[in-house]
């Protein structure tokens, strides 16, 4: 049995904040309207593509991926390619990656998604949160559902002063206590709203809150205080060169990355590979008038920062080096070409 943290008040809270969301829940497109079935192959697709990931930018990706792939089978069915292309953008690619094995997993099995965290964490792609996300919201499992807006509103409804990344766990046990059994899918998606509309980072609208008469940080006039944060470390950098080269025909060119690790798979612009420090030693990949850009490419990946210098350069009607190849410009918007190399593009094109 779990204890509460509000003895004799969690179930308030919960009301409180159902009869909040009930009046005043986003209308999102994966979510089932009141009285609607919900459908777990959007909960599933919407929940691997909001992973560190915003709410508008993930809204044209699950209409598109609705309109080409309207479940689970079609999904399945679909090329390796086009779903890596129609992911191009949203970055993070390991989740399309996994998002096509675990679509695979599932029609395999019936197209019927498992129920419970449990069962769900063993598909590919799905982790702690998304697996209490889906069974809480497809399956209606009492489960506590934490992201960072979770994190942000729990740690201050009850005060607690342990630091992130810590404070997961604890904000988890203090959640759980108060998940109501009967709806707690709108009680997951209404802590989502609370900590996204209301309980804000920098100025929360505590007097437009559900909950402001429970909120211990509120009542201690710190309700920016929490969560505490850690000491932040700083991401090392790492540098590389990447080659531009145009064809006379204006197609540009193309490799495609190992089926291996960052960003497998998809498409990218040649380039020297990087390191920290500086950018490994590298030559272009065929004879052209090589002119190296004055501004660098930047791009912030999870573990590290990348900064590549762009060389540009006419490259005749050459043949494509092996393993390579010649895209022409309209035919760009196909190819699964991670951000980065989008920028490196523009960079090029705008130099
Ligand atoms: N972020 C992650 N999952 C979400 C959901 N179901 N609704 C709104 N924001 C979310």
């Amino acid at each position: 049995m779990v204890e509460s943290r509000l003895p004799g008040a969690s179930s308030q809270v919960a009301a409180a904040l159902l009869a909040w969301y009930d009046r005043h829940r986003r209308d999102l497109p994966w979510r089932a309207k009141p009285g609607e079935r919900v459908d777990p192959y959007r909960v599933w697709l919407s929940e691997i593509m909001l992973q560190q990931t915003t709410v508008a930018s993930v809204k044209p990706y699950f209409a598109k991926f609705l309109a080409l792939w309207p479940d689970v089978h079609a999904l399945a069915a679909a090329e390796d390619q086009a779903i890596l292309a129609a992911w191009a953008g949203l970055g993070y690619y390991a989740r399309a990656r996994n998002l096509i094995a675990c679509a695979r997993a599932v029609s395999a099995a019936g197209g019927v998604f498992p129920e419970t965290e449990e069962a769900l964490r063993a598909l590919p792609g799905i982790g702690v949160y998304t697996a209490a996300a889906i069974a809480a919201i497809a399956f209606n499992e009492p489960a506590a559902v934490v992201d960072g807006n979770v994190e942000r509103l729990v740690t201050r409804l009850f005060a607690i002063e342990t630091p992130l990344p810590a404070a997961k766990t604890v904000v988890r046990d203090a959640l759980l206590p108060i998940v109501p059994k009967a709806r707690p899918g709108d009680f997951a998606q209404a802590t989502m709203d609370l900590g996204s509309g209301i309980c804000t980072p920098r100025s929360p609208v505590c007097p437009d809150c559900p909950l402001l008469a429970f909120c211990a940080a509120r009542r201690a006039g710190n309700e920016t205080g929490y969560p505490v944060k850690g000491a932040k470390k700083s991401k090392p950098v790492r540098y590389g060169t990447a080659y531009v080269a145009r064809h006379a025909d204006g197609s540009l060119l193309l490799a495609t990355r190992p089926a291996k690790g960052l960003l497998a798979g998809m498409s990218e612009v040649p380039n020297s590979g990087w390191q920290e420090g500086y950018a490994p030693v590298s030559s272009p990949p065929l004879k052209g008038d090589w002119t190296r850009l004055n501004r660098v490419v930047v791009h912030v990946f999870t573990h590290f920062e990348l900064r590549l210098v762009v060389e540009t350069a006419r490259a005749g009607n050459q043949p494509a080096p092996a393993g390579m190849r010649w895209v022409a410009p309209d035919a760009l918007a196909d190819e699964p070409l991670p951000t980065l190399f989008r920028k490196v593009i523009d960079l090029a094109g705008s130099a």
